[in-house]
Order: C-alpha cells, then structure tokens, then sequence
C-alpha cells in the first residue's frame, strides 16, 4: 500500500512523524513517501502544491495531510498561499466527501466548552460537500462597481448530481450509525438551498430506512450548542459545513481530538486532523497528535480496508488516555501532561 505523506506547516510535520511511527508499528506492508506541501511547498518550490506532491498524491492509495498555513505566507497572492494547496488537492482528486466526526470521548467530557451532561456520549458525523458550493463557483472576484469604489462577489452553485452524490454519502454512512440524516441548508432565502432540498429529498426515496429531517444552517448553528446530541449524520454544502464543524468540534473539548476524511467516488482519500497548523506551538513538542494518529485510523478503514488495524489504533488511544496521558491542549488536574512524542510512542506501545 502507497501512501503519501504531506506534512505542511506549523504543528504539522511533528504530528505527522508521530502517525508516522504508529503506522510503522503496525506491521503492515506500507511504503511511505513524504513531498512538501504548504507554506513548505512555497519554500522549496515557489507553489503551495508542487506538481511532484500531486503526482505523488495522485500515485498514492491514501493521502496522511498534516497542516498547512502560518503568517509568514499571509501576505502572499491567493494562488500562492498555503490553503490552496488543499483546496486544490481536493479538487484534482475528485475529494468531494468530507467526513468529520465529533466525538466525545468520555475521559475528555469534562473539558467540552459545554456542560459534561450536554455532551456525555456525543457521536455527530459531519458529511461535508467539499468539491463545490461558493467556495469554487464562478465568476468570482473583485471588480470595479458603479459607484466608483469596487465589489466582491462569488457564486454559490451545487448541481443536482453534486447533490445527490453527498446525500448518498450520508444516507449509507447513517445506515450503519443510528439512521437519521439531517440535512442542513438555508431553503428560506437561497436558491441553491431550495434545489439541495428537493434533490436531498428525491434521494431519500432510495434510502427508506434513514429518517430524514431538514435544518435552517441558523437554527442547526444554534441545536448544536443547544442539544447537540439530537444529531447523528448532519449533511450540508461546503461553506455550511466549514462552520459548522469547527462549532461542533468545540463540543468535544478539544479540536486537537478530531481527525477526518475527505474520500473520492471509489474510496481513495485524503486523511487529516480538523485543526490548523498551530504557529504559535510550532516545534515546541506540545502539539497533540491524536487526531493525526486518529486520521490514519480512519485512512486504514477507509482507504486501505484495514479495518483491524483501524480498530486497533483507536483502542490504543483509548488505552492512553484511560491511563491519563494528556498533551497540555487536553490536560486537566489529576492527569499527567506529556509532550507530542511521548504521546506518539505510548500510541504506539499501546497498540
Ligand atoms: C477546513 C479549512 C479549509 C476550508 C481552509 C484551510 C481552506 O478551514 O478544512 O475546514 O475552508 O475548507
Ligand atoms: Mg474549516
């Protein structure tokens, strides 16, 4: 099995060696190759996604992401700056499923932003559309306006096939949870909402055995904080869903936790941990690297049809964290705080 890893930025090259040495103790038959990506592509190539990281990312079976961004490249063009690396990769591969899971686990309840007793037991699956929605619409730009001064604009669009594919995701990802899917868009004031509507609806008719609801993204922002556990799938556009699970992410304590895939029609996938690139921890070895390892759990599932293996990394970081083990974004008194490679190499003498 081929994978490639892309570490990035920040954080991301620490958290990605610790997945790094999780996946070898696997004893698994994996080749691993890494290629800069990022604000690290920028700097060794003048391009945040070298044409030698997507081939390399094309080539492989699945792709370990680690995290890109950081102020130096800030002031850099668009074109140039470090998230295009990602939201280039994921169009070029046809990613267009993104899975995020928020999930509590019950060691960490107690450090949720909400009440313990809100969150105990939280299991939300976010589907994400990720290939499309304003986020690649066009026309889009800046643009001399009547007035004398200039406009932005962007074009929020789905097609009906753009649509019915996601909702598919989220219909057969409920089947084997708690079959409900809520599907959350903005059907009272956008006409790309109302057509995600029907077209959510239509899809339905083939999925009888899922309930499913429909949410204002308003109302959906606020359930979330209000009762979140009345959520098991939550399917929605790619600007919907950015928001919504940073939000949801919160619920579980600590975005550090949270892994995610973003999958292709025939299961190849990009793996990587929710949060950001972190410069102001960067290189310090205080990173968490759970969610990376967890994201290498989903890719073993997903991507690689490893399903014990997958299993096996997750029961391991229930082992450390049933033990105490928390790195200083998780700690709370009674725990012992540990660096990111000492939590690396208990994942990995767990498994
Ligand atoms: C995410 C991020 C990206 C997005 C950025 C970095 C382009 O926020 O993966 O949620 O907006 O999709
Ligand atoms: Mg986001």
């Amino acid at each position: 099995m081929k994978l490639a890893l892309l570490p990035g930025d920040g954080i991301g090259p620490e958290i990605v060696a610790q997945a790094r040495k999780v996946l070898q103790r696997l004893g698994l038959k994996l080749e691993m190759r890494e290629a800069a990506v990022g604000g690290a592509g920028y700097d060794a190539a003048e391009d945040p996604l070298p044409p030698a990281t997507l081939s390399l990312a094309k080539e492989a079976d699945a792709i370990l992401f680690g995290a890109v961004g950081g102020p130096r490249y800030d002031g850099l063009p668009r074109a140039k700056r470090p998230e295009q690396a990602l939201l280039r990769l994921r169009k070029e591969l046809g990613l267009f499923a993104n899975l995020r899971p928020a999930q509590v686990h019950p060691q960490l309840a107690a450090a949720s932003a909400l009440k313990a007793e809100l969150v105990a037991g939280l299991d939300i699956l976010i589907v994400r559309e990720l290939t499309g929605d304003i986020y690649f619409g066009e026309p889009r730009g800046i643009r001399a306006a009547g007035d004398g001064g200039r406009e932005g604009f962007d074009t929020m669009r789905y097609s009906e096939s753009e649509v019915r594919r996601i909702a598919k995701v989220a219909f057969e990802a409920a089947r084997k949870r708690r079959k409900r899917v809520c599907s959350v868009d903005k059907a009272n004031v956008l006409e790309t909402s109302q057509l995600w509507r029907e077209v959510v609806i239509e899809e339905s008719k083939s999925h009888a055995d899922i309930e499913l609801s429909h949410m204002y993204v308003d109302n959906c922002a606020m359930q979330l904080v209000r009762n979140p556990r009345q959520f098991d799938v939550i399917v929605t556009g790619n600007l919907f869903g950015d928001i919504l699970s940073d939000e949801a992410s919160m619920l579980t304590g600590s975005i550090g936790m949270l892994p995610s895939a973003a999958l292709d029609a025939s299961g190849k996938g990009l793996y990587e941990p929710i949060h950001g690139a972190a410069p102001d921890i960067a290189g310090k070895g205080v990173a968490n690297p759970l969610a990376t390892i967890l994201s290498a759990a989903m890719m073993l599932r997903y991507s690689l049809g490893q399903e014990q293996a997958a299993e096996r990394i997750e029961a391991a970081v229930k082992k450390v964290l049933g033990e105490g083990l928390r790195t200083a974004d998780i700690h709370t008194p009674g725990t012992r705080k540990v660096g990111t490679g000492e939590m690396g190499d208990a994942v990995a003498a767990a498994l």
